[in-house]
Parts: C-alpha cells; sequence; structure tokens
C-alpha cells in the first residue's frame, strides 16, 4: 500500500497548476488504479483543503474509484436515442441481474458497469460498450449473452 510519502511524491509537481486537485487524482489513478484511502487526508494537507471537500471532489466524478473496477468495464448508453429505445429498462434488467447500482462491481470482480452519454450508435440503438467494443441494437437476450461473455 502507499505511504504518505509515495502519495507526496507522485502529486508534488503539481502544485502550482491552477486548479490542481482533479490532475492529482487522475495521476493517483493512474498510479494505483484507484484513489487510495490514504491520499485524501495528503491531498487536504497539500491543497489546504478539508478531507470532506476531498472526498466530495472524489465522489462527484464518477471516474474516481476507491475500490478497484473490474476485470471488465460495461457501459450502458443513458442517451436521449438510446433511451427512447428501451435503453433505460435494459440497463435496469441488467443492473439488477448483477445485483449492483450504476458504478458497482459485480461480487466476482468481472464487470462494472458506467453509464456513458451517447456512443456515436443512436441509429442502433440501444447501444453500449464492453471494454473496447461497441454493441448496438441490444436486447436482453444480446445483453446476457454479453455479460455471461465478460464472466459475471
Ligand atoms: Fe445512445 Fe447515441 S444515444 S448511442
Amino acid at each position: 500500500a502507499p505511504t504518505d510519502e509515495d502519495i507526496r511524491a507522485i502529486v508534488a509537481p503539481m502544485t502550482s497548476l491552477e486548479g490542481p486537485l482533479l490532475p492529482m487524482l487522475h495521476a493517483l489513478q493512474d498510479e494505483y488504479g484507484v484513489i487510495p484511502d490514504i491520499a485524501v487526508p495528503v491531498l487536504a494537507d497539500v491543497l489546504n483543503l478539508s478531507r470532506a471537500e476531498v472526498h466530495g471532489v472524489i465522489s462527484f466524478y464518477h471516474d474516481f474509484r476507491k475500490s478497484p473496477a473490474g476485470k471488465h468495464i460495461l457501459k450502458i448508453c443513458r442517451a436521449e436515442a438510446c433511451q427512447s429505445m428501451g435503453g433505460e429498462a435494459l440497463a435496469e434488467s441488467t443492473l439488477a441481474r448483477l445485483g449492483i447500482d450504476w458504478h458497482d462491481t459485480t461480487q466476482n470482480g468481472a464487470v462494472t458497469v458506467e453509464p456513458v452519454y451517447c456512443l456515436g450508435m443512436c441509429a442502433c440503438a440501444p447501444a453500449a460498450m464492453l471494454d473496447d467494443r461497441v454493441i448496438a441494437r441490444l436486447d436482453r437476450a444480446r445483453m446476457d449473452k454479453l455479460l455471461d461473455e465478460a464472466g459475471a
């Protein structure tokens, strides 16, 4: 696990940036895959913020994780064209099948589900993305296949 000094070493070059907190968090997540707990008091100290303020920013931006992402990332489109083609119901049934909420990871660590806002596949809605692969014209059956494939 990273130490206080490790965290300081990573964020030190960014202290003179304007709005340094987000770049610092990105750098930490790139390094560790998560925002380590110990980073919160260190960032609060370095930036003269309260811990609550640092926590607030981490939880506001869903890009940042407190726990490691799953082996696969499933991004389900929640933008308008997909919604109008049943995307929301598909998302709900997917989350229900996995027993998780948005941004969560299945218990076996196989899949993390994230919302995404348009994948440029509106004409073939509803769409989703499993890792680097975009899948369009989704329905329950195709989604089930994807989830099986991902080991969810
Ligand atoms: Fe879903 Fe564009 S709205 S792909």
